[in-house]
Protein backbone atom coordinates (compact mmCIF):
# COMPACT_ATOMS: atom_id res chain seq x y z
CA UNK A 1 0.00 0.00 0.00
CA UNK A 2 1.34 3.21 -1.16
CA UNK A 3 0.37 6.27 1.16
CA UNK A 4 1.80 9.26 -0.04
CA UNK A 5 0.96 11.85 2.22
CA UNK A 6 2.76 14.58 2.06
CA UNK A 7 1.75 15.81 -1.60
CA UNK A 8 1.89 19.46 -2.30
CA UNK A 9 2.59 20.35 1.51
CA UNK A 10 5.67 23.10 1.17
CA UNK A 11 6.22 26.19 3.72
CA UNK A 12 5.19 29.02 1.61
CA UNK A 13 1.59 27.60 1.54
CA UNK A 14 1.77 28.93 5.28
CA UNK A 15 2.79 32.28 5.05
CA UNK A 16 5.82 33.96 5.51
CA UNK A 17 5.03 35.38 9.11
CA UNK A 18 4.73 31.95 10.56
CA UNK A 19 6.37 30.71 13.40
CA UNK A 20 7.96 27.43 12.58
CA UNK A 21 9.96 25.75 15.91
CA UNK A 22 10.75 22.46 18.29
CA UNK A 23 9.72 22.57 21.87
CA UNK A 24 10.95 20.83 25.30
CA UNK A 25 11.09 21.04 28.50
CA UNK A 26 13.64 21.28 31.36
CA UNK A 27 13.67 18.03 33.10
CA UNK A 28 12.91 16.03 30.08
CA UNK A 29 16.21 17.03 28.70
CA UNK A 30 18.17 18.69 30.96
CA UNK A 31 20.17 15.91 33.48
CA UNK A 32 22.53 17.32 36.04
CA UNK A 33 20.01 17.28 38.65
CA UNK A 34 22.08 18.19 41.23
CA UNK A 35 24.83 20.24 39.86
CA UNK A 36 26.01 24.13 40.43
CA UNK A 37 23.74 24.52 42.89
CA UNK A 38 20.38 23.31 41.50
CA UNK A 39 18.08 22.67 44.56
CA UNK A 40 15.08 19.38 44.27
CA UNK A 41 12.18 19.44 42.36
CA UNK A 42 9.41 17.32 43.06
CA UNK A 43 10.00 15.25 40.15
CA UNK A 44 13.34 14.65 41.27
CA UNK A 45 12.22 12.74 43.92
CA UNK A 46 8.90 11.49 42.50
CA UNK A 47 11.06 9.52 40.48
CA UNK A 48 12.84 7.95 43.12
CA UNK A 49 9.84 6.33 44.60
CA UNK A 50 9.01 2.79 43.64
CA UNK A 51 6.72 1.88 40.88
CA UNK A 52 5.83 5.31 40.00
CA UNK A 53 7.65 5.82 36.54
CA UNK A 54 8.45 2.66 34.12
CA UNK A 55 11.21 0.73 34.40
CA UNK A 56 12.18 2.75 37.24
CA UNK A 57 13.28 5.27 35.01
CA UNK A 58 14.30 9.11 36.14
CA UNK A 59 15.49 12.19 34.86
CA UNK A 60 19.17 12.79 36.35
CA UNK A 61 21.03 12.07 33.23
CA UNK A 62 17.99 12.89 30.71
CA UNK A 63 19.50 13.85 27.58
CA UNK A 64 22.18 15.47 29.50
CA UNK A 65 21.04 18.87 27.51
CA UNK A 66 22.82 20.68 30.73
CA UNK A 67 25.85 19.84 28.82
CA UNK A 68 25.16 19.13 25.62
CA UNK A 69 23.12 22.15 24.85
CA UNK A 70 25.61 23.42 22.36
CA UNK A 71 25.33 20.72 20.56
CA UNK A 72 21.43 20.15 20.62
CA UNK A 73 21.28 23.62 19.57
CA UNK A 74 23.48 23.21 16.77
CA UNK A 75 21.52 20.83 15.61
CA UNK A 76 18.26 22.92 15.80
CA UNK A 77 20.14 25.22 13.44
CA UNK A 78 21.13 22.13 11.20
CA UNK A 79 17.65 21.17 10.69
CA UNK A 80 16.61 24.67 9.44
CA UNK A 81 14.39 25.20 12.87
CA UNK A 82 14.02 28.95 13.52
CA UNK A 83 12.59 28.81 17.26
CA UNK A 84 12.93 26.82 19.92
CA UNK A 85 11.33 26.61 22.88
CA UNK A 86 12.52 25.39 26.48
CA UNK A 87 11.42 25.70 29.80
CA UNK A 88 13.49 27.13 32.85
CA UNK A 89 13.85 24.94 35.88
CA UNK A 90 12.59 27.05 39.24
CA UNK A 91 14.91 25.17 41.61
CA UNK A 92 17.89 25.25 39.77
CA UNK A 93 17.28 29.08 39.29
CA UNK A 94 15.63 29.09 42.65
CA UNK A 95 16.92 26.13 45.16
CA UNK A 96 14.95 26.48 48.14
CA UNK A 97 11.78 27.94 45.82
CA UNK A 98 12.24 31.64 46.99
CA UNK A 99 14.95 33.36 48.59
CA UNK A 100 18.53 33.01 47.12
CA UNK A 101 19.16 33.00 43.35
CA UNK A 102 21.66 30.32 41.98
CA UNK A 103 23.57 32.56 39.39
CA UNK A 104 25.15 29.54 37.54
CA UNK A 105 21.35 28.80 36.90
CA UNK A 106 21.22 32.29 35.49
CA UNK A 107 24.00 31.49 33.82
CA UNK A 108 22.99 28.27 32.53
CA UNK A 109 19.89 29.58 30.83
CA UNK A 110 21.85 33.11 29.75
CA UNK A 111 24.10 30.31 27.73
CA UNK A 112 21.17 28.72 26.15
CA UNK A 113 19.46 31.78 24.68
CA UNK A 114 22.61 33.59 23.57
CA UNK A 115 23.45 30.41 21.51
CA UNK A 116 19.85 30.15 19.90
CA UNK A 117 20.64 34.07 19.05
CA UNK A 118 24.22 33.64 17.81
CA UNK A 119 22.38 30.76 15.88
CA UNK A 120 20.24 33.05 14.78
CA UNK A 121 17.43 30.57 16.38
CA UNK A 122 14.64 32.96 18.08
CA UNK A 123 14.68 31.63 22.00
CA UNK A 124 10.80 30.57 23.23
CA UNK A 125 10.83 30.23 27.20
CA UNK A 126 8.20 28.65 29.06
CA UNK A 127 8.70 29.45 32.94
CA UNK A 128 7.00 26.37 34.35
CA UNK A 129 7.23 23.06 32.40
CA UNK A 130 5.96 21.14 36.08
CA UNK A 131 9.04 21.01 37.71
CA UNK A 132 8.07 22.37 41.36
CA UNK A 133 10.93 23.03 43.60
CA UNK A 134 10.67 20.58 46.34
CA UNK A 135 11.10 22.88 49.30
CA UNK A 136 8.03 24.38 48.12
CA UNK A 137 5.73 21.02 47.73
CA UNK A 138 7.22 21.10 51.34
CA UNK A 139 4.82 23.77 52.11
CA UNK A 140 1.96 22.48 50.32
CA UNK A 141 3.17 23.18 46.52
CA UNK A 142 0.33 24.21 43.91
CA UNK A 143 -2.80 23.51 47.30
CA UNK A 144 -0.95 26.54 49.46
CA UNK A 145 -1.98 29.76 48.27
CA UNK A 146 1.53 31.38 48.80
CA UNK A 147 2.64 29.44 45.67
CA UNK A 148 0.85 32.62 44.02
CA UNK A 149 3.36 35.30 45.32
CA UNK A 150 6.19 32.31 45.11
CA UNK A 151 5.70 31.92 41.44
CA UNK A 152 5.49 35.63 41.28
CA UNK A 153 8.81 36.22 42.44
CA UNK A 154 10.29 33.61 40.34
CA UNK A 155 8.52 34.95 37.36
CA UNK A 156 10.36 38.51 38.54
CA UNK A 157 13.77 37.28 38.29
CA UNK A 158 13.23 35.52 34.77
CA UNK A 159 11.92 38.10 33.49
CA UNK A 160 15.27 40.39 34.73
CA UNK A 161 17.69 38.41 33.61
CA UNK A 162 16.25 36.98 30.31
CA UNK A 163 13.73 39.52 29.11
CA UNK A 164 16.23 41.76 27.21
CA UNK A 165 17.25 39.15 25.09
CA UNK A 166 14.12 36.62 25.03
CA UNK A 167 10.65 37.99 22.89
CA UNK A 168 8.66 35.32 23.32
CA UNK A 169 7.26 33.91 26.88
CA UNK A 170 4.91 31.52 27.62
CA UNK A 171 3.72 31.22 31.51
CA UNK A 172 2.49 27.87 32.12
CA UNK A 173 2.50 24.54 30.06
CA UNK A 174 -0.65 22.49 30.36
CA UNK A 175 -2.22 23.20 34.12
CA UNK A 176 -4.67 20.54 33.20
CA UNK A 177 -1.95 17.57 33.14
CA UNK A 178 0.03 18.81 35.94
CA UNK A 179 -3.22 19.45 38.47
CA UNK A 180 -4.71 16.59 37.43
CA UNK A 181 -2.36 13.98 37.04
CA UNK A 182 0.17 15.26 39.62
CA UNK A 183 -2.73 16.37 42.42
CA UNK A 184 -5.39 14.53 41.23
CA UNK A 185 -4.27 11.06 39.84
CA UNK A 186 -1.39 10.90 42.03
CA UNK A 187 0.89 9.31 38.50
CA UNK A 188 2.59 12.76 38.11
CA UNK A 189 5.06 14.57 40.53
CA UNK A 190 4.05 15.08 43.28
CA UNK A 191 1.80 12.02 43.47
CA UNK A 192 -1.10 13.61 45.30
CA UNK A 193 -4.61 12.34 44.88
CA UNK A 194 -8.41 13.42 45.39
CA UNK A 195 -10.43 16.35 44.93
CA UNK A 196 -9.01 17.74 48.51
CA UNK A 197 -5.57 18.20 46.33
CA UNK A 198 -6.92 18.99 43.11
CA UNK A 199 -9.55 21.94 43.57
CA UNK A 200 -7.24 24.10 45.20
CA UNK A 201 -4.61 23.54 42.90
CA UNK A 202 -6.56 24.22 40.16
CA UNK A 203 -7.94 27.81 41.80
CA UNK A 204 -4.26 28.39 42.85
CA UNK A 205 -2.80 27.68 39.68
CA UNK A 206 -5.32 29.78 37.26
CA UNK A 207 -4.27 32.83 39.88
CA UNK A 208 -0.56 32.23 38.83
CA UNK A 209 -0.74 32.11 35.46
CA UNK A 210 -3.02 35.28 35.15
CA UNK A 211 -0.43 37.03 37.97
CA UNK A 212 2.62 35.67 35.70
CA UNK A 213 1.30 37.36 32.56
CA UNK A 214 0.33 40.71 33.83
CA UNK A 215 3.90 40.43 35.85
CA UNK A 216 5.47 39.78 32.21
CA UNK A 217 3.61 42.35 30.07
CA UNK A 218 4.38 45.02 33.02
CA UNK A 219 8.22 44.32 32.91
CA UNK A 220 8.40 43.44 29.48
CA UNK A 221 5.86 45.32 27.66
CA UNK A 222 7.46 44.54 23.94
CA UNK A 223 7.37 40.69 24.63
CA UNK A 224 4.67 38.87 23.49
CA UNK A 225 3.37 36.71 26.59
CA UNK A 226 1.11 33.78 26.17
CA UNK A 227 0.63 30.18 28.15
CA UNK A 228 0.08 27.06 26.67
CA UNK A 229 -3.03 24.61 27.05
CA UNK A 230 -3.19 20.96 26.26
CA UNK A 231 -6.98 19.81 24.72
CA UNK A 232 -8.11 16.79 23.19
CA UNK A 233 -11.24 16.86 20.50
CA UNK A 234 -13.66 15.17 22.40
CA UNK A 235 -16.89 12.84 21.16
CA UNK A 236 -19.62 10.42 22.27
CA UNK A 237 -19.45 6.59 22.12
CA UNK A 238 -22.83 6.73 20.76
CA UNK A 239 -25.44 8.86 20.26
CA UNK A 240 -27.11 8.28 23.48
CA UNK A 241 -27.85 11.78 25.45
CA UNK A 242 -25.90 9.78 28.56
CA UNK A 243 -22.39 9.34 26.48
CA UNK A 244 -23.27 12.63 25.13
CA UNK A 245 -23.48 14.53 28.09
CA UNK A 246 -20.60 12.33 29.26
CA UNK A 247 -18.36 13.74 26.56
CA UNK A 248 -19.43 17.34 27.28
CA UNK A 249 -18.17 16.94 31.00
CA UNK A 250 -15.04 15.35 29.68
CA UNK A 251 -14.73 18.27 27.03
CA UNK A 252 -15.21 21.03 30.05
CA UNK A 253 -12.66 19.50 32.08
CA UNK A 254 -9.68 19.12 29.90
CA UNK A 255 -10.33 21.77 27.42
CA UNK A 256 -12.32 24.47 29.09
CA UNK A 257 -11.69 23.98 33.15
CA UNK A 258 -8.31 26.51 32.88
CA UNK A 259 -8.67 28.94 29.73
CA UNK A 260 -12.59 29.87 30.84
CA UNK A 261 -11.77 31.68 34.08
CA UNK A 262 -8.45 33.24 32.47
CA UNK A 263 -11.00 34.63 29.63
CA UNK A 264 -13.13 36.01 32.05
CA UNK A 265 -15.98 33.57 31.47
CA UNK A 266 -15.74 32.33 34.81
CA UNK A 267 -15.01 28.62 35.90
CA UNK A 268 -17.92 26.34 33.67
CA UNK A 269 -19.44 24.93 36.81
CA UNK A 270 -22.88 24.39 35.18
CA UNK A 271 -21.23 21.31 32.63
CA UNK A 272 -19.32 20.24 35.15
CA UNK A 273 -21.26 20.49 38.84
CA UNK A 274 -17.89 19.64 40.91
CA UNK A 275 -16.42 22.61 40.18
CA UNK A 276 -18.80 24.27 42.62
CA UNK A 277 -16.10 23.48 45.42
CA UNK A 278 -13.73 25.70 43.75
CA UNK A 279 -16.04 28.17 45.73
CA UNK A 280 -14.35 27.36 48.69
CA UNK A 281 -11.25 28.70 47.61
CA UNK A 282 -12.03 32.10 46.15
CA UNK A 283 -11.33 34.94 48.01
CA UNK A 284 -12.86 38.58 47.23
CA UNK A 285 -11.76 39.87 44.22
CA UNK A 286 -10.11 36.44 42.73
CA UNK A 287 -12.83 36.87 39.89
CA UNK A 288 -11.12 39.33 38.42
CA UNK A 289 -7.30 38.60 39.17
CA UNK A 290 -7.90 35.62 37.35
CA UNK A 291 -8.46 37.71 34.18
CA UNK A 292 -5.67 38.48 31.86
CA UNK A 293 -5.89 39.19 28.14
CA UNK A 294 -2.78 37.31 26.90
CA UNK A 295 -1.16 37.99 23.35
CA UNK A 296 -1.21 34.52 22.49
CA UNK A 297 -2.67 31.31 23.48
CA UNK A 298 -0.68 27.88 22.69
CA UNK A 299 -2.65 24.90 21.76
CA UNK A 300 -1.24 21.71 22.19
CA UNK A 301 -3.02 18.54 20.65
CA UNK A 302 -2.33 15.26 19.99
CA UNK A 303 -5.21 12.84 19.66
CA UNK A 304 -9.46 12.96 19.88
CA UNK A 305 -10.74 10.77 22.96
CA UNK A 306 -14.22 8.99 22.63
CA UNK A 307 -15.96 9.05 25.97
CA UNK A 308 -18.77 6.96 27.37
CA UNK A 309 -20.92 7.15 30.92
CA UNK A 310 -19.81 5.35 33.59
CA UNK A 311 -21.27 5.44 37.14
CA UNK A 312 -18.88 4.32 38.77
CA UNK A 313 -16.47 6.95 37.97
CA UNK A 314 -15.96 9.63 40.87
CA UNK A 315 -17.03 13.20 39.82
CA UNK A 316 -17.10 13.22 35.89
CA UNK A 317 -19.72 9.94 35.55
CA UNK A 318 -17.45 9.63 32.27
CA UNK A 319 -14.45 7.15 31.23
CA UNK A 320 -12.16 6.93 28.24
CA UNK A 321 -12.81 4.07 25.49
CA UNK A 322 -9.33 3.50 24.57
CA UNK A 323 -7.94 3.45 21.13
CA UNK A 324 -6.40 0.08 21.43
CA UNK A 325 -10.23 -1.10 21.81
CA UNK A 326 -11.45 0.86 19.40
CA UNK A 327 -9.45 -0.90 16.11
CA UNK A 328 -8.00 2.31 14.91
CA UNK A 329 -4.06 3.14 14.55
CA UNK A 330 -2.57 4.37 17.58
CA UNK A 331 0.85 5.55 19.01
CA UNK A 332 3.13 3.85 21.69
CA UNK A 333 1.28 6.08 24.25
CA UNK A 334 -2.02 4.57 23.05
CA UNK A 335 -3.23 7.95 21.76
CA UNK A 336 -5.78 7.70 18.55
CA UNK A 337 -3.76 8.84 15.39
CA UNK A 338 -6.75 10.97 14.39
CA UNK A 339 -5.49 14.48 12.69
CA UNK A 340 -8.56 15.77 12.16
CA UNK A 341 -8.11 16.73 15.91
CA UNK A 342 -6.02 19.57 15.49
CA UNK A 343 -8.21 21.43 13.14
CA UNK A 344 -11.15 20.71 15.56
CA UNK A 345 -9.10 22.26 18.03
CA UNK A 346 -8.19 25.32 16.52
CA UNK A 347 -11.84 26.12 15.76
CA UNK A 348 -12.52 25.79 19.34
CA UNK A 349 -10.26 28.00 20.45
CA UNK A 350 -10.84 30.15 17.96
CA UNK A 351 -14.53 30.51 18.83
CA UNK A 352 -13.65 32.07 22.07
CA UNK A 353 -13.28 35.76 20.75
CA UNK A 354 -11.19 37.10 23.05
CA UNK A 355 -8.41 35.17 21.87
CA UNK A 356 -6.17 37.09 20.00
CA UNK A 357 -3.98 34.93 18.54
CA UNK A 358 -3.28 31.44 18.32
CA UNK A 359 0.49 29.11 17.97
CA UNK A 360 0.04 25.62 17.92
CA UNK A 361 2.94 24.74 20.89
CA UNK A 362 3.21 21.25 20.37
CA UNK A 363 2.11 18.76 17.93
CA UNK A 364 4.07 15.12 17.69
CA UNK A 365 3.75 11.51 17.80
CA UNK A 366 5.99 8.75 19.63
CA UNK A 367 6.36 5.75 17.59
CA UNK A 368 8.89 2.64 18.37
CA UNK A 369 11.73 3.33 16.31
CA UNK A 370 14.58 0.82 14.82
CA UNK A 371 18.53 2.41 14.45
CA UNK A 372 19.04 0.14 11.65
CA UNK A 373 22.93 1.06 9.73
CA UNK A 374 22.66 4.34 11.34
CA UNK A 375 19.32 5.21 10.17
CA UNK A 376 15.89 5.54 11.54
CA UNK A 377 13.43 5.34 9.03
CA UNK A 378 9.97 6.75 11.35
CA UNK A 379 7.87 6.74 8.30
CA UNK A 380 4.54 6.84 10.69
CA UNK A 381 5.78 9.76 12.81
CA UNK A 382 6.81 11.83 9.44
CA UNK A 383 3.05 11.38 8.16
CA UNK A 384 1.84 12.38 11.57
CA UNK A 385 3.62 15.44 11.19
CA UNK A 386 2.67 16.06 7.56
CA UNK A 387 -1.37 14.71 8.14
CA UNK A 388 -1.39 17.13 11.14
CA UNK A 389 0.25 20.36 9.41
CA UNK A 390 -2.33 19.87 6.38
CA UNK A 391 -4.70 20.18 9.30
CA UNK A 392 -3.34 23.32 10.44
CA UNK A 393 -3.28 24.58 6.82
CA UNK A 394 -6.73 23.46 6.16
CA UNK A 395 -8.11 25.83 9.44
CA UNK A 396 -5.44 28.76 7.90
CA UNK A 397 -7.29 28.24 4.88
CA UNK A 398 -10.45 29.22 6.83
CA UNK A 399 -9.54 32.01 8.30
CA UNK A 400 -9.26 30.79 11.53
CA UNK A 401 -6.01 32.06 13.43
CA UNK A 402 -3.15 29.19 13.66
CA UNK A 403 0.25 31.36 13.39
CA UNK A 404 2.87 28.78 14.37
CA UNK A 405 3.62 25.17 14.63
CA UNK A 406 6.00 23.51 17.47
CA UNK A 407 6.94 19.92 17.24
CA UNK A 408 6.88 17.96 20.25
CA UNK A 409 10.17 17.41 20.22
CA UNK A 410 13.72 17.57 19.35
CA UNK A 411 15.49 14.43 20.82
CA UNK A 412 13.85 11.68 22.61
CA UNK A 413 13.76 12.50 26.21
CA UNK A 414 12.18 11.43 29.64
CA UNK A 415 8.12 11.14 29.04
CA UNK A 416 7.41 11.53 32.87
CA UNK A 417 5.61 8.50 34.21
CA UNK A 418 6.38 6.46 30.63
CA UNK A 419 10.21 6.85 31.66
CA UNK A 420 12.29 7.13 27.99
CA UNK A 421 10.26 4.22 25.97
CA UNK A 422 8.18 6.92 24.04
CA UNK A 423 10.02 8.46 21.67
CA UNK A 424 8.71 11.90 20.37
CA UNK A 425 12.09 13.35 18.84
CA UNK A 426 13.11 14.64 15.35
CA UNK A 427 16.45 13.10 16.83
CA UNK A 428 17.16 9.89 18.47
CA UNK A 429 19.17 9.50 21.04
CA UNK A 430 20.95 6.34 22.58
CA UNK A 431 20.64 7.12 26.41
CA UNK A 432 23.36 4.99 27.05
CA UNK A 433 25.98 7.27 24.88
CA UNK A 434 24.28 10.16 24.60
CA UNK A 435 24.49 9.70 20.73
CA UNK A 436 22.34 11.32 18.61
CA UNK A 437 20.73 9.84 14.96
CA UNK A 438 18.54 12.08 13.09
CA UNK A 439 15.41 11.01 12.10
CA UNK A 440 13.56 10.78 8.61
CA UNK A 441 10.86 13.02 10.28
CA UNK A 442 14.00 15.58 11.20
CA UNK A 443 15.43 15.13 7.74
CA UNK A 444 11.66 15.82 5.78
CA UNK A 445 11.89 19.14 8.84
CA UNK A 446 14.54 20.29 7.61
CA UNK A 447 13.70 19.80 4.29
CA UNK A 448 10.61 21.51 4.35
CA UNK A 449 11.85 23.97 6.03
CA UNK A 450 14.89 24.75 4.06
CA UNK A 451 12.09 25.87 1.42
CA UNK A 452 12.23 21.97 -0.67
CA UNK A 453 8.67 21.15 -1.02
CA UNK A 454 7.52 17.66 -0.58
CA UNK A 455 8.00 16.02 -3.75
CA UNK A 456 11.77 16.26 -2.97
CA UNK A 457 11.38 14.62 0.59
CA UNK A 458 11.73 10.84 0.47
CA UNK A 459 8.59 8.54 -0.80
CA UNK A 460 6.80 7.64 2.31
CA UNK A 461 5.69 3.97 1.78
CA UNK A 462 3.93 2.63 4.83
CA UNK A 463 3.61 -0.80 4.24
CA UNK A 464 6.00 -1.83 6.90
CA UNK A 465 5.36 0.66 9.56
CA UNK A 466 4.09 0.00 13.00
CA UNK A 467 1.13 2.30 12.59
CA UNK A 468 -0.24 0.21 9.49
CA UNK A 469 0.49 -3.28 11.22
CA UNK A 470 -0.80 -2.38 14.92
CA UNK A 471 -4.16 -1.93 12.53
CA UNK A 472 -3.46 -4.79 10.73
CA UNK A 473 -3.13 -7.27 13.35
CA UNK A 474 -6.05 -6.72 15.49
CA UNK A 475 -8.43 -6.93 12.08
C1 LIG B 1 2.75 17.50 26.56
C2 LIG B 1 3.80 17.94 27.51
O1 LIG B 1 3.90 19.33 27.51
C3 LIG B 1 5.15 17.30 27.29
O2 LIG B 1 5.90 17.49 28.44
C4 LIG B 1 4.97 15.85 26.94
O3 LIG B 1 6.20 15.18 26.84
C5 LIG B 1 4.22 15.74 25.64
N1 LIG B 1 2.92 16.35 25.78
C6 LIG B 1 4.00 14.30 25.15
O4 LIG B 1 3.26 13.60 26.08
Amino acid sequence: METEVGGGLNRDLFGKNFKWGVSTAAYQIEGSHDKDGKGSSIWDTYTERKNKILNGHHGRIACDFYMRHQEDLALVKKLNIPNFRFSTSWSRILPEGTGTVNQKGIDFYNRIIDTCLENGTDPWLTLYHWDLPLALEKKGGWTNRDVISWFAEFTEICAKHFGDRVKHWMVMNEPMVFTGAGYFLGVHAPGRTGAKNFIPAVHHTVLSISEGGRILKDMLPAAEVGTTFSCSYIEPYTKRPKDVNAANRIDTLLNRMFIEPILGLGYPEKDLPFLKKIGRYMHPGDEDKMVFDFDFIGVQNYTREIVRNSFITPYVQASLVKARNRNVPYTSMGWEVFPESIYEMIRKFNAYKNIKKIYITENGAAFTDHLVDGAVDDVDRTNYIKDNLKQVLRARNEGLSAEGYFVWTLTDNFEWSEGYHPRFGLVHVDFETQQRTIKLSGHWYSGFLGGANDQAAPDLNCENSTLISSIASKS
